[in-house]
């Protein structure tokens, strides 16, 4: 089959040329490599009809519907990829906003991989940590990032997303995060409803929105947001004013307990699906804590997924479990999948499979 045959010849090119290049230099600033060039390819009509092409020629059509959303295939590029540069200040961000691309990938990755979630945002720009934030470890297939929730701010994001309206995917998902250091519950909702009302007000419609309950990389303790109590207040209130599906994405390692408290405060307000997980915060290469992703997260995103599947089953609540942790190939696919998860979400399978990761999982998968 020509898709088969294409792939494997990618795969090898992949794997013997491009791999040993990109990783000849740092994760981040390989990262920021692919950013500019990501960047260029967002501006280009005739690449970006040869992505389509690839796209076309390279993943199988294999629609199906998970929280409330119709995919194509079950492969969901995960947020902090497509999440945009960070900035210092609202006008700073408005300002680049009107002469460049501040969300590099928003056009050229949802062409080659599909569908995709942008962001996470929040309410203000935000610059995020500073440093080396990003690293790689290929032993275990993993990535360890505090990057911070660097990113443009909603309003900037929005008004950029906005001016390209009749350019904008046809299926994405937009992340929202609350600030980083928020702590007080009604300004939490009033930021989330802020964002909320600045994406319907600048009439982006986007498949779903994700709130971002798990953010690892910041001085808060990503646990606080995912109580029960909180839960349903940012969750409720958010769910009744989107015209579009809620999902929520939470963190690894919560007890089975909490877990089956959340899915059922979660189908009480109406979210159609849970991701599970975000990364796991682990010390990194320069002793600072920073969110495994890849291998190293594979075995807690399981149990995170195991929780939820079987809680899920037995109470039969109407919450789809997308998983995310380690989704790398036709194996951890398949280990989601056998716990009755049908859509997944990857992130570090990119920097060890390169940008046609989803589509080779895909092929592995069947
Ligand atoms: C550099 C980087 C930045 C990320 N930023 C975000 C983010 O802004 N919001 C979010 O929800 N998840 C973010 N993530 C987490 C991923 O979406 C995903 O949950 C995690 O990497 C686990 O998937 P993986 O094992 O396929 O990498 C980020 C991950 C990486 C590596």
């Amino acid at each position: 089959m020509l898709r088969d045959l294409i792939l494997t010849l990618y795969s090898l090119a992949y794997d013997r040329l491009a791999r040993p290049l990109i990783f000849r230099d740092s994760a981040q600033d390989a990262h920021a490599r692919a950013m500019n060039l990501l960047r260029k390819l967002d501006d280009q009509p005739q690449l970006l009809s040869a992505l389509r092409l690839i796209h076309k020629l390279t993943f199988p059509a294999q629609p199906i519907q998970v929280g409330g959303v119709d995919l194509p295939h079950p492969l969901i590029l995960a947020a902090g990829f497509i999440k945009g540069e960070g900035f210092s200040s609202e006008q700073e961000a408005r300002t680049a906003a009107d002469v460049r691309d501040i969300i590099p990938g928003w056009r050229a990755m949802p062409a080659l991989v599909g569908a995709a979630e942008f962001g996470s945002f929040t309410r203000a720009p935000r610059m995020g940590n500073s440093g080396t934030v990003l690293w790689r470890d290929p032993a275990s297939l993993s990535t360890q990032n505090r990057v911070g929730l660097k990113n443009p701010g909603a309003l900037a994001a929005a008004t950029f997303m906005a001016r390209q309206r009749e350019h904008l995917p046809a299926i994405y998902g937009i992340n929202l995060a609350v600030s980083p250091g928020v702590s007080d519950q009604d300004q939490e909702l009033a930021e989330l409803k802020e964002m909320a009302r600045t994406f319907t007000a600048n009439r982006l419609r986007p498949s779903w929105y994700t709130l971002n309950l798990s953010c690892p990389n910041t001085r808060d303790d990503p646990t606080a947001h995912q109580t029960e109590q909180k839960a349903r207040l940012l969750c409720g209130e958010l769910a009744d004013m989107l015209d579009a599906p809620l999902w929520v994405k939470l963190s690894p390692n919560l007890s089975g307990e909490q877990y089956a408290a959340l899915l059922k405060t979660f189908a009480g307000v109406g979210v159609r699906a849970v991701i599970a997980t975000n990364t796991v915060p682990l010390s990194a290469p320069d002793a600072s804590t920073a969110g495994v992703g890849g291998g190293r997260l594979h075995p807690a995103a399981l149990e995170a997924v195991r929780h939820l599947t079987s809680t899920q089953k037995q109470r039969g609540y109407p919450v789809d479990v997308i998983a995310c942790g380690g989704v790398l190939d036709g194996v951890t696919l398949r280990h989601f999948a056998r716990m009755g998860v049908r859509a997944y979400q990857y992130w570090s399978a990119l920097i060890y499979h390169g940008p046609l990761a989803p589509a080779l999982i895909l092929k592995e998968s069947r």
